[in-house]
């Protein structure tokens, strides 16, 4: 099997992570031999850290260039000491998260615009794109909802942004996808969790059998 790089991307409240729980249980043991699973912010030790700066909800006063700047510096961490070598070693790669979310969230969100979110992170990245992009898809209002249903008063920074922040994120995640159809797929992620677990599988099946080889 050679290295293949898997994203799961989608507004707060998405249910990506649940679900990516979900996919790891119902993959046979042989598959979880040759897989490597990890999230931005943070990915490695020094990731980690910057995660936590990041998403404080004490840090009020960090300026929207310096944010940007964080999640792209924590994102070159994580390429080059866990995703890079992963691939090499042909494993397949699935990620909480990766650029697509700067590029919707501080490019769109924030209003960066996305050409100079996408500029900082090619530095970053230093040219590490997905083979394919999962992109849940679910009303902003409805995913933050979820979030003070199942947290609540426990949002962090990003989380307690305004709803049309999070609406600009979604309209940007689905730009993307219509700019490369071949690399995204979108799942309705209104779905129950388990609708939502058996549509990632299916995707999953689709462009990587040989994951659900048992042996
Ligand atoms: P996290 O708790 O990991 O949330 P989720 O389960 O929704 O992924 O928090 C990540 C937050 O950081 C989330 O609000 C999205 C945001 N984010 C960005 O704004 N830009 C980025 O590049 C990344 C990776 C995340």
């Amino acid at each position: 099997m050679t290295g293949y790089f898997v994203t799961f991307e989608g507004p707060d409240g998405s249910g990506k992570t649940t679900a990516l729980q979900g996919i790891l249980e119902k993959l046979p043991v042989a598959a979880k031999r040759s897989l490597l699973v990890t999230r931005e912010p943070g990915g490695s030790v020094v990731a980690e850290k910057i995660r936590k700066l990041i998403l404080d909800p004490v840090n009020t006063t960090m300026t929207d260039r310096t944010e940007a700047l964080l999640y792209a510096a924590q994102r070159s961490q994580h390429v080059t000491e866990v995703l890079k070598p992963a691939l090499a070693a042909d494993k397949v790669v699935f990620s909480d998260r990766f650029v697509d979310s700067s590029l919707a969230y501080q490019g769109a969100g924030r209003q960066l615009g996305i050409a100079a979110v996408k500029e900082i992170n090619d530095f970053a990245t230093q040219g590490l794109a997905p083979d394919l992009t999962i992109l849940f898809c679910i009303e902003p209002a409805q995913g933050l909802a979820r979030i003070k249903h199942e947290r609540p008063g426990q949002e962090d920074r990003l989380e307690k942004e305004r709803l049309a922040f999070h609406q600009r994120v979604y309209q940007a995640y689905l730009a993307l996808a219509e700019q490369e159809p071949n690399r995204f797929v979108k799942i309705d992620a209104s779905q129950s969790p388990a609708q939502v677990v058996q549509a990632c599988l299916q995707v999953l099946k689709n462009r990587l059998p040989q994951l659900f080889a048992e042996d």
